[in-house]
């Protein structure tokens, strides 16, 4: 099988980070913070070492305000409904968002009455920057945005907008889960309030790990209630942190494999070209080059994620999908992959996209055996 579906989980993962999480359970099984013995203390220890691990490698200033969630998406949802909401707020985000965090803002407009302006990104920096410039009034409190498409892979201007956020002092949210692994971030630096990323997609990390990242002063209300280990004398959530926005026993296998792939990601992140770039260039410019084909997102010069979005002719994109899967067992994404907004704003709701993404461990033999294969495809649909 030939793994081409990075952007919604990365396979395979390091040895290091398996290594990691076999070795813990195999040596602990304690719930960390729940108990003065020393197998909850190692428990805690390790967590602690990666609030610290990832508060560094993400500029974030306060350990104790890197928060663990079960993927990007509760994160997102803690992030943005815990922020205190009245009628008269507005919120800007990007026509390329994603579902985690369009659905909270749509739950936010209905219950609170709020509005929600969707700026268009049509990969054209300037018209982008401009809109949201036009959009921003004295009521915007929020902008929440992806750091890169995940249909298309191109990078949207957060520095700029974080900029101008800030001296405007509206609240800043960056969805990194297409970003974080593949390329810095640094809160402190990019003017980042709230900062979200998986730990399963490019930092390689395990399914059931993300995180929120809390820059500041900025508080938050807690979306669950319960038990915090310490300071259970009290019938109501503490304040601090991070137990106040972590009710409930963590993911301590989930979170040293995640420890395993922040180490991992802090020894490779000064690379001058990442592998998965090299590879996105040549899988670009092959797709360009078949007959019938349309790209979606900028092209093989411009810097980008490694995601490359396309359609063949007029042909449903989940057929492509389903060939490719059944006939040459290579695993891509079709459909509308949870962002119907990007869709709209690409005039592909019907078709959808295949879309197709790289990682770290795919090879330059797997992009070439890829293109073999659709220009199998495309040829045969030719002579239909
Ligand atoms: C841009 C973006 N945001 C959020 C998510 C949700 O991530 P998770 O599945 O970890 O909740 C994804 C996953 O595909 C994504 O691409």
């Amino acid at each position: 099988m030939i793994y081409f579906d990075q952007a919604a989980s990365s396979f395979p993962k390091p040895a290091k980070v398996i290594e990691a999480m076999t070795t813990f359970m195999q040596e602990n099984g304690a719930n960390p913070g729940r108990g003065g013995h020393e197998m909850a203390q190692d428990a805690n220890r390790v967590i602690n070492r990666t609030r610290e691990v990832a508060s560094s490698l993400f500029g974030c200033s306060n350990p104790r305000k890197a928060l663990f969630y079960q993927n990007a998406t509760v994160a997102l949802n803690q992030a943005i409904q815990g922020l205190t909401w009245k009628k008269e707020d507005h919120i800007i985000a990007s026509s390329v968002e994603h579902n985690s965090i369009r659905r909270p803002l749509e739950y936010l407009k209905r219950r609170y009455g709020i509005s929600v302006s969707y700026i268009d990104w049509c990969d054209d920096e300037e018209k982008f920057l401009e809109a949201v410039t036009n959009k921003i009034n004295s009521n915007t409190k929020l902008i929440a945005m992806t750091h890169a498409s995940n249909v298309t892979g191109s990078i949207l201007p957060i520095d700029t907008v974080m900029k101008q956020a800030k001296q405007r002092n509206i609240i800043t949210l960056v969805d990194a889960s297409q970003t974080a692994g593949h390329m810095p971030i640094h809160m402190q630096e990019q003017k980042i309030d709230m900062l979200v990323f998986p730990g399963h997609k490019g930092l390689l990390g395990p399914q059931g790990t993300g995180m929120l990242l809390v820059e500041g002063e900025l508080d938050l209300t807690p979306l669950h209630y319960g038990g915090t280990g310490a300071f259970s004398e009290y019938p109501d959530q503490p304040d601090q942190w991070p137990e106040k926005l972590e009710s409930g026993t963590l993911n301590t296998p989930g979170i040293v494999g995640l420890h395993a792939a922040l180490i991992a990601y802090e020894e490779r992140k000064n690379e001058i070209v990442p592998r998965e770039t090299m590879l996105t260039k040549q899988l670009l410019k092959g797709v360009k080059a078949l007959p019938g084909i349309t790209c979606y997102g900028l092209g093989e010069t411009a810097e980008r994620m490694p995601v490359v979005a396309f359609n063949v002719n007029g042909v449903d994109s989940q057929e492509i999908a389903m060939i490719l899967d059944s006939h040459y067992k290579i695993a891509v994404r079709a459909g509308l992959h949870c962002s119907p907004l990007t869709h709209e704003t690409l005039e592909t709701s019907d078709q959808g996209v295949v879309r197709v993404s790289l990682g770290r461990y795919n090879t330059d033999k797997e992009v070439e055996t890829f293109l073999s294969a659709m220009k199998e495809i495309v040829i045969a649909y030719e002579q239909i």
